[in-house]
């Protein structure tokens, strides 16, 4: 077997990290973990619990009871969940009960694609190929619009856009793993590119690592 790689994808929410993760994982044959899945999970059901989602002791302890089962609930991917997901995120009790989870899952022999906040500069600081997504805050929010919209829904676009925002303020200003580029990611504005073009920057990324590693 060709020998492996880790390829870590980070940035804001709807800068396009898990469509492109889940292509790169496809395309080279690599397992996914799609890593705000397990803060939506926390979040969620801190929520349902009636827990004080500020409280770092109580999310930290919903964090360390997560099980498997807990991610294939389908509302996960809905914005309620992301914004549940980022207040529990600021918590260094629910962030260290997720890490070594992810970082085995990194560290894996098959090799592995991450998408989240923090994967290249905490979980998997020695990956091989980091890339760090990003898009203006209102690119961003009219994805969301459109994916809404294409659901059958009928989205409020400066809504989404003061959501996207509110969520870059708290996720990038945290004290604890804040969201921000490693020095080593490569930067990958997507603002004007369609998902085939942010593909293909990617693939000849990683095919400039694998061709330079021989
Ligand atoms: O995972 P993340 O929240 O960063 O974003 P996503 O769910 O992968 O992408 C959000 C939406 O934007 C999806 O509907 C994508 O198809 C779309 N998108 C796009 O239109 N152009 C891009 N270059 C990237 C994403
Ligand atoms: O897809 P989108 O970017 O909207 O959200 P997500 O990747 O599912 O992440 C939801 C929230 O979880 C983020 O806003 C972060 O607060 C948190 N998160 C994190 O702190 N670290 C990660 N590695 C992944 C997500």
């Amino acid at each position: 077997m060709a020998q492996r790689f880790t390829v870590a994808i980070d940035g804001p929410a709807a800068a396009g990290k898990g469509t492109l993760a889940k292509l790169i994982a496809a395309h080279y044959g690599l397992p996914h973990l799609d890593t705000g899945l397990l803060y939506r999970a926390v979040g969620r059901k801190a929520a349902d619990l009636g827990l004080d989602l500020d409280d770092p002791d109580a999310a930290g302890a919903v964090a360390r009871s997560l099980t498997p089962s807990a991610l294939d609930d389908g509302s996960l991917r809905g914005r309620e969940a992301g914004e549940l997901a980022s207040r529990v995120a600021v918590h260094p009790s629910v962030r260290s009960a997720l890490e070594t989870f992810q970082r085995d899952f990194a560290g894996q022999p098959a090799g592995a694609v991450l998408d989240g906040r923090d994967i290249g500069t905490v979980i998997a600081p020695d990956a091989e190929v980091k890339i760090f997504v990003t898009a203006s805050p209102e690119v961003r929010a009219r994805r969301r619009t459109d994916e809404l919209a294409a659901k059958g829904r009928a989205p409020d676009y400066e809504r989404i856009l003061a959501e996207v925002r509110e969520r870059d303020l708290r996720d990038a200003g945290r004290a604890t793993a804040p969201l921000k580029p490693a020095a080593d990611a490569h930067l990958l504005d997507t603002s004007e590119m369609a998902i085939d073009a942010a593909f293909l920057a990617a693939r000849e990324l990683i095919d400039g690592f694998l061709a330079r590693r021989g």
